[in-house]
């Protein structure tokens, strides 16, 4: 049972998930003790984590309106994570009420949880998939059915590309989607560093190991490597907490870094 009494289907709640331990640092009830038990060790570490988790959606918020405001209609979020807590079809349809999303996730809780959530909007779908599968997602039937790839797309990837090891390249990952938009799409990322916390990211690192999903942490150069072959949309590659935040946000040591860049012809 969730911490809500919610039924667990048939996903595996022993062993603890990167979807579920976010919901838990966001506040949110769609977790599980094996989940909630790993999350205060990374608080223990990182007694942070829950003030970054929630900046990371406030800059999934902002960036997402800023594609609405800029003329995007349809979203695809990889590594979405479960849709509650101002989730991308409620904050874009907050401007454009015409967007629509497919939603993708590797984890079976997000994806069951996110099916129930999203099962009255015909507008909306969830992939279950890995975003290394790009065919896997981006040939899926709901894909299929709600993007049309000869206008521009908005691709999220936030909070998700630390959960691919250098061996898997994510920058060759994030190249490879953005081949497949059109001009003007845009692509928002965020990603965690431990450049503000290196002496005790092993410690961390080592806690991640023991979830579905291990973290690799990433230097804001290799994140800013992310983006290459797209304009970025000002303030540029920058904290998490300081994109969307106006002329003068408050100074912060960066415990992730964010950007917006478009595809241009
Ligand atoms: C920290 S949450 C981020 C959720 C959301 N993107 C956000 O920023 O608010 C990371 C999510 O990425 C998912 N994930 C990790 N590796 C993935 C992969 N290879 N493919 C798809 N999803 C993945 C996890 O299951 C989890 O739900």
């Amino acid at each position: 049972m969730t911490a809500t009494g919610t039924p667990a289907a048939t996903m595996d709640t022993t062993k603890p998930s990167a979807a579920r331990m976010y919901d838990y640092y966001l506040g949110g009830t769609h977790n599980f003790p094996a989940d909630r038990e790993l999350a205060e060790q990374v608080i223990a570490s990182l007694p942070d984590t829950p003030r970054i988790m929630r900046e990371n959606r406030a800059f999934l918020q902002a960036a997402v309106a800023h594609c609405a405001r800029a003329g995007i209609r349809q979203f695809i979020d990889l590594g979405a994570g479960i849709p509650t807590q101002g989730p991308v079809h409620e904050t874009a349809r907050a401007i454009a009420p015409d967007c629509r999303v497919v939603y993708c996730d590797i984890e079976e809780t997000a994806v069951t949880y996110g099916r129930r959530i999203l099962a009255d909007d015909d507008a909306c779908g969830f992939v279950h998939a890995d975003l290394r599968d790009r065919e896997g997602v981006l040939a899926h039937p709901e894909t299929a059915r709600l993007i049309d790839f000869d206008r521009p797309v908005a691709l999220l990837m936030l909070s998700v590309l630390q959960f691919l090891p250098d061996r898997d390249d994510p920058a060759g990952t994030v190249a490879a989607y953005r081949d497949r938009l059109a001009p003007g799409s845009m692509i928002a990322l965020s990603h965690a560093t431990d450049e503000a916390f290196r002496d005790r990211s092993d410690g961390i690192t080592s806690v991640y190991r023991r979830s579905s999903t291990p973290i690799s942490y990433r230097s804001r150069e290799e994140i800013a490597d992310l983006f290459t072959g797209l304009e970025l949309v000002p303030p540029g590659v920058v904290p998490v907490p300081v994109w969307g935040a106006g002329p003068a946000p408050a100074a912060r040591e960066a415990n992730g870094f964010c950007g917006v860049g478009v595809k241009k012809p």
